[in-house]
């Protein structure tokens, strides 16, 4: 039985009053929701806040990138090792924005996504297609060379202790969400993928699908069979829809 999980990504967004009031705000409407998976990744100044105000509840917490070195002279570069050190339990890594805007190649997410694993938190690595891919017929090449990526790493990384974040390029801050039956077909193709290499991880991965999800939306999206939770960008942001996603988990 895979745990649902619904992760917030803040993205740059918010200073610290913005960020304290969205988490009191988050904490009081999530605190009945025992037994679901909930977590936010937050810019890295702001995880010493969050350690603290969620350290006694139903939340955790996480960063959004990663280093992929251990540590050394990298400048503006933060490790594992540091993240590890502020409790974080998710780490986001091979987001689109990253991989779009900072030139990170998949075997430098695989690097990333090592290093997370090494320090025992879980990576969600994000996969996902731009619209001209999805176009040109390409979309499974494409999560498959993402994939694959990261399942043939020498030293081996596991996808027993991951999340996977399908978000397709074009869904994300577009509020073209896909639809479910969309989403459901690529889940499907990451499960079955991961199968073949090991059919119980596959079998318990939690695959989580972003780009776009509301309020209005999550329900329908999660219901489906290979929907594990969401990764929720700007709706995770207004405290009132953020709740109200984490409560479409079932
Ligand atoms: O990491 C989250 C995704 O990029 C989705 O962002 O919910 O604003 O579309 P969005």
């Amino acid at each position: 039985m895979r745990e649902k999980l619904v992760a917030g990504n803040w993205k740059m967004h918010g200073n610290q009053a913005e960020n304290k009031s969205l988490l009191n705000a988050v904490v009081a409407g999530v605190a009945e929701l025992r037994g679901k998976d909930i977590a936010v990744c937050a810019p890295y100044p702001y995880l010493s806040l969050v350690q603290t105000m969620l350290r006694d509840t139903n939340i955790v917490w996480g960063a959004q990138n990663v280093s992929q070195y251990d540590k050394g002279a990298y400048t503006g570069e933060i490790s594992a090792a540091m993240l590890k050190d502020f409790d974080c339990s998710y780490v986001i890594v091979g987001h689109s924005e990253r991989r779009a805007l900072y030139n990170e190649d998949s075997h430098t997410v695989a690097l990333k996504y090592v290093a997370v694993q090494r320090e025992g938190m879980v990576p969600i690595l994000c996969v996902g297609e731009t619209l001209e891919q999805r176009e040109s017929g390409i979309t499974e090449k494409i999560i498959s060379e993402q994939l694959d990526a990261v399942m043939n790493m020498a030293g081996g990384a596991s996808l027993g202790k991951a999340v996977i974040a399908y978000e397709p390029v074009w869904a994300i801050g577009t509020g073209k969400t896909a639809t479910p039956q969309q989403a459901q077909e690529v889940h499907e193709f990451i499960r079955a993928r991961v199968a073949i290499q090991n059919a119980e991880e596959a079998d318990n991965l939690v695959i989580l699908y972003g780009g776009s999800v509301k309020a209005n939306n999550a329900a329908e999206l999660f219901n489906m069979p290979d929907i594990d939770g969401g990764l929720i960008g700007g709706a995770s942001l207004v405290a009132t829809e953020f709740i109200s996603i984490c409560q479409a988990l079932q």
